[in-house]
């Protein structure tokens, strides 16, 4: 698998109309584009997410279709576990949700837990963004719960973390990220693959971002984190950079050391600008 990822977070944007001509560009032109060579990730609103799984999953079924009619073989002669793995490897997108509940069932009214993400086509679930942190006052208590609920229905959570202006301005930001990162990782579980995206408050949808060696300074730091004291916890991970990421900066913050990727925002709604920062991701 591959260990590059690019995720899309279309936070609450999006509708049918765009999802339908966002991936008939995104799929059209990654059939046409072998070069790329990381994982891509859409997390759209959960209304969405069934509509995108059934379409991604025809659209890579219809690849499996045309490539036997080349070698003039048809779907009927081929076993249910190789077509299941022929489908996967056209499968170039992957479906994750914003959110979810901590707990599988009950009287959450408005709620959605990780076993019905899973359940909708769901690989991926986004935890810890530092928008639900604002607006729904998510500490990371709750933060590790979720992240705990996600893995247990095998699915990869992608973990947000990040300070704010004045925690960076008090030179405190290093800490206080590990602090986060040790304090959502739940202590009795085994994560066999966490996507931890550092993702600093003041730079989310304002344009402002750090340096790469400010990026360096804090992928350094939660490696070295999740390397040393969380190693019995987190299997193997990927860190992302995540704040006002566009088409004209992705390739210098990819050249970070330690990083292993990008969660895109406001850019990714543009199919157009998400497939060519997955193409320079690509190149990094
Ligand atoms: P942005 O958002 O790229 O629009 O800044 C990133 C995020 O919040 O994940």
């Amino acid at each position: 698998m591959k260990d590059k990822y690019i995720v899309a977070n279309w936070k609450m944007n999006g509708s049918f109309a765009l999802s339908e001509s966002w991936l008939e560009y995104f799929l059209t032109n990654y059939k046409k584009d072998p070069a790329i060579n990381v994982s891509c990730v859409l997390c759209p609103p959960l209304t969405l997410i069934d509509d995108i799984s059934a379409n991604v999953l025809e659209s890579a079924f219809g690849s499996v279709e045309s490539e036997l009619s080349q070698n003039d073989e048809s779907i009927d002669d081929v076993q249910e576990e190789k077509m299941i793995e022929l489908v996967d490897n056209f499968r170039f997108l992957k479906v994750g949700a914003q959110d979810c509940h901590e707990e599988n069932s009950g009287a959450y009214t408005g709620s959605v837990s990780a076993e019905m993400l899973q359940e909708i086509g769901c690989e991926y679930v986004i935890v810890g963004h530092s928008e639900r942190r604002k607006y729904q006052y998510e500490a990371n208590e709750t933060v590790a719960k979720k992240l705990h609920s996600v893995v247990a229905k095998e699915m990869t959570p992608v973990l947000c973390v990040g300070e704010s202006k004045e925690v960076r301005d008090s030179k405190k930001h290093v800490d206080f990220v590990v602090k986060q990162l040790s304090s959502c990782i739940p202590k009795d579980v085994e994560i066999a693959k966490l996507i931890v995206a550092y993702e600093p408050i003041w730079s989310i949808g304002t344009g402002a971002i750090p340096t790469v060696e400010e990026i360096q300074e804090m992928t350094n730091a939660i490696k070295t984190k999740l390397n040393e004291d969380l190693s019995s916890q987190v299997k193997s991970f990927s860190i992302l950079y995540g704040g006002s990421v566009s088409v004209n900066n992705s390739a210098e913050i990819l050249s970070a050391k330690n990083l292993d990727g990008l969660l895109v925002g406001k850019a990714s709604l543009d199919a157009g600008d998400f497939f060519e920062i997955a193409k320079q991701a690509s190149k990094a």
